[in-house]
């Protein structure tokens, strides 16, 4: 048959993988990669987590182990999530500031053994409170200014023991201002902000409660994270952000909120992060071991997908898995 008199043929450049590497527009690398990782007490523990298989609870000895790993492999940061004693818990998040608290001597340990990688933590109430929420609790409310006191010495002391950035994920209302103001007093002017600006009330973090045991004892989260129906409302926490003090953004979850990563990107100049969170990761697990998708090529093409809305960083439980594939 003649051919079609078509000028335009996209797919010549799709021929051969060469010209596909050629005309590709987006590139995971190592460099974007922040691995998210859970701690707790006790010595030589490393126990998987029910929800998230290949994610452990790991004691600090058997995580400097773990870490290091992690770092062997090109990863330059992690993030620290903590597993609190029960007894340790009060309504005021009292132990999330004890200088020798366990994300305190986490972070001093991991900083004394591999100085060079950044350590982020998180800032936020809900492993530290019996109510398992973010804030502090009054007659069944979060109270916000009097937890942003308690959140403003919770980032002090993590960076008195070390951290590179800390991590408000409360979405309290100011914050970002009250924990830069703190740093900066105590001459801390070097210690930056990564501060979860878009962060959804979202039934993807099941599995991550799950491995703190951080679930909310009542009620939900609807009063502080925001609506998953809405994109603008995005913004107007980012820009307070920005105003604030931010030195990067974040958008969580990932996965079903592209369209905002896009948005963020779109409206400021800081890097933009992408939480790829527990349940995103829970459900590619799931299919995988299923034998229903090919669980490489999907984790693959996810975080990609996360890379070309204008993610800069992805904190993702596939970290080392995603290093060793790119190598
Ligand atoms: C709480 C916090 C949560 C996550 C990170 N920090 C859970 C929540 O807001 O209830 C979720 C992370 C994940 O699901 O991977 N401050």
């Amino acid at each position: 048959m003649t051919n079609l008199p078509i000028i335009y043929r996209p797919r010549r450049l799709r021929l051969s993988s060469a010209l596909r590497r050629m005309i590709r527009e987006n590139h995971l690398s190592v460099n974007d990669l922040i691995y998210p990782v859970f701690v707790r007490e006790g010595e030589n523990h490393q126990e998987e987590i029910l929800s998230m298989p290949g994610c452990y609870r790991y004691s600090l000895d058997l995580l400097l182990l773990e870490i290091k790993a992690a770092f062997d492999l090109g990863i330059n940061a992690v993030a620290l999530f903590p597993l609190i004693d029960e007894n340790k818990k009060d309504n005021l998040g009292t132990e999330s500031y004890n200088p020798d608290g366990l994300v305190q001597r986490t972070v001093k340990a991991i900083k004394e053994t591999i100085p060079e990688i950044v350590v982020i933590t998180d800032v936020a109430l809900d492993p530290f409170s019996p109510y398992g929420h973010d804030g502090i609790v009054q007659d069944g409310e979060i109270l916000n200014d009097e937890t942003v006191e308690v959140l403003a010495k919770m980032a002090l002391s993590q960076a008195e023991a070390g951290a590179d950035l800390v991590a408000p994920s409360d979405m309290m209302d100011g914050r970002v201002g009250a924990i830069r103001q703190g740093l900066d007093q105590a001459g801390y002017i070097n210690v930056g902000i990564l501060a979860y600006s878009a962060k959804y009330a979202s039934a993807y973090y099941g599995p991550f409660r799950d491995a703190l045991e951080s679930a909310p004892k009542f009620g939900d989260k609807k009063t502080y994270q925001m609506d998953s129906a809405n994109g603008r409302e995005a913004i107007k926490e980012v820009e307070l952000d920005i105003i604030e003090g931010a030195d990067m953004l974040m958008v969580k979850p990932a996965l079903s909120y592209l369209d905002i990563i896009w948005r963020v990107k779109e409206k400021s100049n800081l890097p933009v992060v992408a939480y790829n969170v527990s349940g995103e990761y829970a459900m590619i697990k799931a299919a995988g071991r299923l034998g229903w998708i090919d669980e490489k090529k999907v984790i693959l093409e996810t975080l990609t997908s996360m890379k070309r809305a204008g993610a800069d960083l992805i904190l993702t439980y596939f970290a080392k898995e995603v290093a060793l594939m790119l190598q």
